[in-house]
């Protein structure tokens, strides 16, 4: 009797974990590292030599790379849903606001899949593509790899109201961002981690105006300087670029990290990380501590990568990016 009662809560408490353990948003996914290593095995080199030659002719088109990956990836999951171009009776997410003008890098994607398509037709989505890209991005410009999880599938939908709502915007205070990324099953530990991702790139004056000519958390000589090419009236320079990361903008290192200690933090979202509040003590954990950032950063894009994919016979393998079968 009392060791039935004993195999019964046994039982109790293993299917409450087990509940537990797929509570939250992230879905644990049939995702795996070696998914195409039968049927397409040179996919990894392909993309890898792509992505390689991409970032020695344009060093920011790895950034770009990285950045259209999270804007996939908060959109209704990592489904390439934002490859898809708009056509007259498609409206897909490209023009988006965090999009529009800005997302970038469509091309090298589209023709990594052309030359993919050529080993293995009909194999390999261009979510993937896309998530493999991504990593050989940030290794190409000298921080960390990771083996990435494969066999998400392709949309057939974008949604551009989704990439509206769901992309955090530069003006974005400490409690959105920490909303935001909760909302896709990311903690406010990864949030921090995958903004270390704009220690690469760039960005338009239009983004951070209101920052270099209004906020007072900023260092002033780093402020005038992003003056001179940002002008204060709306519409004057709009689209000038300035690196996200002041002090080493084509490597992936922890210096944005310690830019935001020294009130460097070009985007008002960026110094909201370090401006007094809960996230401060990470900041500065990852500014002296870069293999800490680096393996947080891995962790958390491993994460990023497992929102809700497409997998089974959900969705289907595109044959082209930038539009459905
Ligand atoms: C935490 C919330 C975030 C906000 C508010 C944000 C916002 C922005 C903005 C406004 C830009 C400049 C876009 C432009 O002017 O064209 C930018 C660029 C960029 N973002 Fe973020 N971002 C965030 C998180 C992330 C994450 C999680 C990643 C990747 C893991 C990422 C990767 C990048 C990269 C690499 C660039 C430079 C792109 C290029 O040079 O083409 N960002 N971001
Ligand atoms: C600065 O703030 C003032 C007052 O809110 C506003 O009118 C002005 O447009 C802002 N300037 C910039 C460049 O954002």
């Amino acid at each position: 009797m009392a060791s039935n009662q004993v195999i019964a809560a046994t039982l109790v408490i293993f299917f409450t974990l087990l509940l537990q353990g797929n509570n939250n948003n992230v879905v644990e996914a049939q995702l795996t590292t070696n998914f195409y290593s039968t049927s397409c095995p040179n996919v990894l080199s392909t993309v890898q030599s792509a992505v390689r030659s991409a970032v020695k002719s344009e060093a920011r088109m790895g950034a770009s790379i990285l950045r259209l990956f999270f804007h996939d990836c908060f959109v209704n999951g990592c489904d390439g849903s934002i490859l898809l171009d708009d056509t007259s009776s498609f409206t897909g997410e490209q023009n988006a606001a965090p999009n529009r003008n800005s997302a970038r890098g469509f091309n090298v994607i589209d023709n990594i899949k052309s030359a993919v398509e050529k080993a293995c037709p009909g194999v390999v989505s261009c979510a993937d593509i896309l998530a493999i890209a991504a990593r050989d991005s940030v290794v190409a410009l000298g921080g960390p790899n990771w083996n990435v999880k494969v066999g998400r599938r392709d949309a057939r939908t974008a949604s551009q109201a989704a990439a509206n709502s769901n992309i955090p915007p530069p003006t974005s205070s400490l409690s959105q961002l920490i909303s935001s990324f909760s909302a896709v099953g990311l903690s406010t530990r990864d949030m921090v981690a995958l903004s270390g991702a704009h220690t690469i790139g760039q960005a338009a004056c239009r983004t951070f105006r209101p920052r270099i000519y209004n906020e007072t958390n900023i260092n002033a000589a780093f402020a005038t300087t992003r003056q001179r090419t940002c002008p204060r009236a709306t519409g004057s320079g709009d689209g000038n670029l300035a690196p996200l990361d002041v002090a080493t903008p084509a490597s992936f290192d922890n210096n944005y990290f310690k830019n935001l200690m020294t009130q460097k933090g070009l985007l008002h979202s960026d110094q909201e990380l370090f401006n007094g509040g809960s996230t401060d003590s990470i900041v500065r954990g990852y500014s002296t501590n870069p293999r800490s950032f680096n393996s947080d950063f891995t962790a958390a894009m491993i994460k990023m990568g497992d929102i809700s994919p497409l997998t089974g016979s959900s969705g289907e393998i595109r044959k082209v990016c930038g539009t459905t079968n």
